[in-house]
């Protein structure tokens, strides 16, 4: 047996000290993925998440910088955490208050400066760096917004198979990082840095200890995921597509997703790909921004709206029951009437089935915020009024067109009254229905019979001697 010394047991005994962490995140769904990291990495610390913030003894905000609105968010959530941290002191208790993610990255050691409570300040590049960076705070604030010259991933702890259970039958995967389209009204190539993309292996065996331990989805994450060009495990750079085809091969995966996606990296494999990956769902999110080509010029989106919609129209014909979702940017500087006009024109000819909507929001730094022209504040509600209007009606009218069909349903959890359980339909909208539990895991053929204005409500197809399932 092997000699064990003291330094090796007293930190035995402090990793077995059970310590509470609260994680909130703001923004993307990286941020949310990040978070599981964070919480995984320190796991092995003795560090337990807990519903209740109140109770913890590590606090991570985990931040936005995207629009002005979300990184002010940060400031006064920190006030509140400073009361708590004060009212827990008076207590004996201490807490250690750390913030992550893009306001972090972005705002670094200002962020000391402007709330003292903080402990800590981390960025996205650095999360393997976590335990010791807590461990460090203790005796005084620590700052680390470094781009380090080593892969995080290489240095984050997988999760055990209890909480990738805990966290359900779908997850995302970060496959890409980073953005280096500049687009001029946007932050994340300077909280992001460089487009980087994880060697395919690596992806591989992430996604087969999700599949192992439950998992049914995968969202494949990046800023500019369809920008993918990762070591594959061949050698030759793979691409997103040909990624997708080999997580399409592990066993358990029913599903797969990628998300978000740029016009410009929309190649023919991964158009192709649609048409012959039964598994890769017939939704995409694929930003536009903007109707107006002098508009998506001033973005810095390289690509013209006809582009847009001869794209759009080519994936459709790969796979005629596709829908898309988009992002609109509204009152971007220089933005007049009729650029606003060409916006709703194309969302009027390509029909999304969901989307999501801005005010411009200047960001210090980005070339947007320094442009003559800034639009007026209620001219830009206005316009977002508007365009909000015209998007709800069209993602009614096709959760309307829903009803009546067979459609494959991923149960996810139980239902919100007894006997029913919850899922998704391969658009992402929540599906209802009477059935037990153990459907929780299953995708199954549901006959959709009502849609209320979030949700689809529908019932079990009878498939032959198996019955229901
Ligand atoms: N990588 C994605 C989007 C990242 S940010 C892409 O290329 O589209 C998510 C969305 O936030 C963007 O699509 C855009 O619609 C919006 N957004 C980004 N910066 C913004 C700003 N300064 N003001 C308002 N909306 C913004
Ligand atoms: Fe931002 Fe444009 Fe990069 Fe998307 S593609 S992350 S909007 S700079
Ligand atoms: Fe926000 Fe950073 Fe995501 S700025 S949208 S959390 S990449």
């Amino acid at each position: 047996m092997k000699p064990v010394s003291d330094r090796a047991e007293f930190a035995a005994a402090k990793a077995s000290e059970p310590k509470k962490l609260f994680i909130k995140s703001f923004g993307c769904q990286m941020n949310v993925y990040d978070a599981t990291r964070m919480a995984d990495v320190l796991a092995p610390d003795g560090y337990e998440e807990t519903a209740q913030i109140e109770q913890a003894d590590l606090i991570v905000l985990n931040t936005c910088h995207i629009r002005e609105k979300a990184a002010e968010k940060v400031f006064s959530e920190l006030g509140k955490l400073r009361q708590l941290k004060e009212e827990r002191q008076a207590r004996g208790e201490s807490t250690r208050i750390a913030v992550a993610g893009c306001v972090a990255q972005a705002e670094g050691a200002e962020i000391l400066r402007k709330q003292r409570a903080v402990d800590l300040v981390v960025g996205p590049q650095n999360y393997h760096r976590l335990p010791d960076l807590v461990r460090e705070s203790v005796a005084r604030p620590v700052v680390d917004t470094e781009f380090p010259v080593e892969d995080k991933f290489d240095h984050l702890t997988a999760p055990s198979d209890e909480k990738i259970r805990e966290r359900g039958v779908t997850a995302f995967l970060t496959v890409q990082e980073g953005c280096d389209k500049f687009c001029t009204f946007c932050v994340v190539p300077y909280t992001r840095g460089a487009e980087v993309s994880r060697p395919a292996a690596k992806i591989v065996a992430e996604a087969e200890i999700l599949a192992r331990a439950g998992v049914r989805e995968i969202t494949l994450l990046g800023q500019n995921v369809d920008a993918y060009h990762g070591m594959g495990e061949d050698g030759a750079i793979w691409s997103l597509a040909r990624l997708l085809r080999r997580l399409a091969q592990i066993e358990g995966i029913l599903r797969l997703r990628f998300t978000t996606s740029h016009p410009n990296d929309m190649t023919d494999d991964l158009i192709e790909a649609f048409a012959d990956l039964p598994a890769l769902m017939p939704f995409l999110h694929l930003p536009v921004q903007s109707g107006s080509d002098a508009i998506l010029e001033a973005m810095n989106r390289r690509h013209s709206a006809q582009d847009y919609i001869r794209l759009i129209e080519k994936i459709r014909r790969a796979r005629p029951d596709l829908a898309l979702s988009s992002d609109f940017i509204v009152g971007f500087p220089g933005e007049a009437d009729a650029d606003f006009k060409a916006t709703l024109d194309l969302i009027s000819e390509v029909g999304f089935a969901s989307s999501f909507s801005f005010k411009y929001s200047p960001r210090p730094g980005t070339p947007g915020a320094d442009l003559p022209d800034q639009v007026d504040e209620a001219v830009k509600t206005e316009r977002l009024y508007r365009l909000q209007d015209l998007v709800e009606r069209q993602r009614q009218q096709f959760n309307a067109s829903l009803v009546g069909q067979v459609t494959p349903v991923l149960f996810e959890k139980p239902g919100r009254h007894n006997g029913q359980v919850a899922g998704k339909s391969p658009y992402l909208q929540p599906v209802q229905i009477d059935g037990s539990a153990e459907l929780i895991g299953r995708q199954v053929p549901v006959e959709i019979v009502r849609c209320g204005s979030n949700s689809l409500f529908g019932r079990l197809v009878e498939t032959g001697s198996e019955g229901a399932a």
